[in-house]
């Protein structure tokens, strides 16, 4: 693939501009996933981001194609922004993308809602991006990478429209199994449009399973069980796990102050004292992520421990996330009411028990937070990957935190050295808590290297190389057969 210029079809934009208080135009790095594992390996592989516009400033600072060169100062690739109207963005983002698949998909009982006009908005605004996709490709057959559910239609009308391409789609979140996925009206659509890709990837192998069966049980096709692959008019996608992961080493990592000092600033900052014991959550404010479940688990842990009354305090980062979305504001409350609540039973003068962050914060300075924390607690009630858990293990090059992490994210399947709990059992998330403080250093130093080596070695670029060497092979198989 040496020479490709790659192509990638995302909704979320790595760099959005915003208009700041004081007039100007500031770039913010929003709290996704997929931007923080996909933007690393863009930078060094270079090409073009095609993605929606969605910054107040966005309009102002691309040239007449719509491209803006990023990352800002120092320009590696191209970022081409798409617009949506006020409708598409309702119908096709909020809507089906996010009220209808993203429940769906996750098993975190919000019932998914289907809406005819949400869906013809999805499919219009997948065309349209695939239309943006097909004049970024400056050859019949360009590399593209489309990411996550928001584009399950895409890969097939690209493939209608480039069929020399090699379409490698990347699925973040988890697939569920058929009969969960045929809740939604339009699922035979959904596998149809994913069988344009040359590859189709998932985070694990049980996902990957789920897809195969829904593409044996929906769709006429053919499976090929030894290659894991499906064969549909004569187009064969191969369907395999790449399990996503962190650059390494991280690029903050050598700009932060080591993890003495960031947890001396941050409690200074905090006005509290310097031997308080920290543990963190950082996340998008979402249903899946567990939250009530982990402030349950800081609860209970507090009245099993007396002694850390006063003594640890749990940070919550929680940056707002479609907040348009009615479920998404419930959450919202039930997590502040859920915080003010622990905090008045257990609060005292100077200090409170849970300590909610509800804003964006910037990747430097979550992973100032990553290194001052002790602890970190990854509560999620399912996630496909949860990189919150390998970024905080990347943060801690003294080799020492502790990480409790549901064993319901794909990051538990690779994290073995973690402290794994089920977040629904308060009782044992709570033990895990109070196990993970009174651990000794050499212990926390133990799992934190096996974690260490194993995320250096499956770091993103890993990831990515993976899924550019399969298609490689793919494309050489193709010219041989032509
Ligand atoms: C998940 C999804 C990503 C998404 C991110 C943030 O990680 O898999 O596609 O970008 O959440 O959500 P947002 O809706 O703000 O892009």
């Amino acid at each position: 693939l040496h020479g490709e210029r790659i192509i990638v079809l995302a909704n979320r934009e790595p760099y959005i501009h915003q208009h700041d208080a004081e007039g100007g135009i500031g770039v913010v790095h929003p709290a996704s996933g997929l931007v923080s594992a996909l933007e690393p390996v863009m930078r060094a592989c270079s090409g073009v981001w095609v993605a929606h516009g969605a910054g107040d400033a966005d309009r102002q600072t691309v040239d007449a194609q719509d491209h803006v060169r990023v990352p800002p100062g120092e320009e590696s690739y191209l970022l081409r922004r798409l617009w949506l109207s006020e409708e598409q963005e309702r119908g096709y983002y909020y809507g089906f993308a996010n009220e209808g698949l993203w429940p769906l998909c996750h098993v975190a009982h919000a019932r998914p809602t289907f809406r005819t006009e949400d869906w013809q908005q999805y499919q219009q605004v997948n065309q349209k991006f695939a239309d943006a996709v097909c004049q970024e490709a400056s050859s019949e057959d360009p590399v593209i990478l489309v990411q996550d559910y928001h584009f399950a239609l895409a890969p097939r009308m690209l493939r209608a429209r480039l069929p020399r391409a090699t379409i490698i789609t990347f699925w973040h979140i988890p697939w569920p199994n058929v009969e969960q996925i045929s809740i939604c009206p339009w699922h035979r659509e959904l596998v149809e449009g994913l069988l344009g890709s040359s590859i189709l990837g998932f985070h694990t192998q049980q996902h990957c399973n789920n897809f195969m069966e829904a593409a044996d049980h929906f769709i006429e096709s053919r499976l090929d069980r030894e290659d894991f692959a499906v064969i549909r008019h004569g187009q064969r996608t191969l369907v395999r796990a790449y399990p996503i992961s962190v650059e390494w080493p991280h690029h903050h990592a050598s700009e932060a102050p080591p993890a003495a000092q960031c947890r001396a600033e941050l409690l200074a900052q905090l006005q509290l004292p310097p031997d308080t014991l920290l543990g963190i959550g950082i996340d998008r404010l979402d249903y899946t992520k567990g939250i009530e479940e982990r402030f349950r688990a800081v609860e209970r842990l507090l009245e099993r421990e007396a002694a850390l009354i006063g003594r640890f305090v749990f940070l919550q980062i929680a940056s707002p996330s479609r907040t348009q979305i009615e479920r998404y504001q419930q959450v919202n409350r039930d997590v502040e009411e859920l915080a003010a609540r622990i905090n008045a039973r257990f609060g005292r003068e100077g200090w409170q028990p849970i300590l909610l962050r509800r804003r964006h914060t910037e990747p430097a300075d979550v992973f100032r937070l990553y290194r001052a924390a002790q602890l970190c607690y990854v509560s999620s009630l399912h996630d496909g990957m949860n990189l919150v858990a390998k970024e905080y293990v990347a943060a801690h090059d003294d080799e020492l935190g502790v990480l409790v992490l549901s064993q319901f994210t794909g990051a538990s399947r690779e994290l073995r050295e973690a402290l794994i709990v089920n977040p629904y059992d308060i009782e044992a998330a709570s033990g895990a808590l109070a196990q993970a403080l009174l651990m000794p250093a050499e212990e926390q130093t133990a799992r934190m290297r096996a974690m260490r080596r194993a995320i250096s070695e499956a770091n993103v670029y890993r990831w990515a190389g993976r899924m550019l060497i399969d298609a490689s092979r793919l494309r050489r198989r193709e010219q041989l057969i032509e």
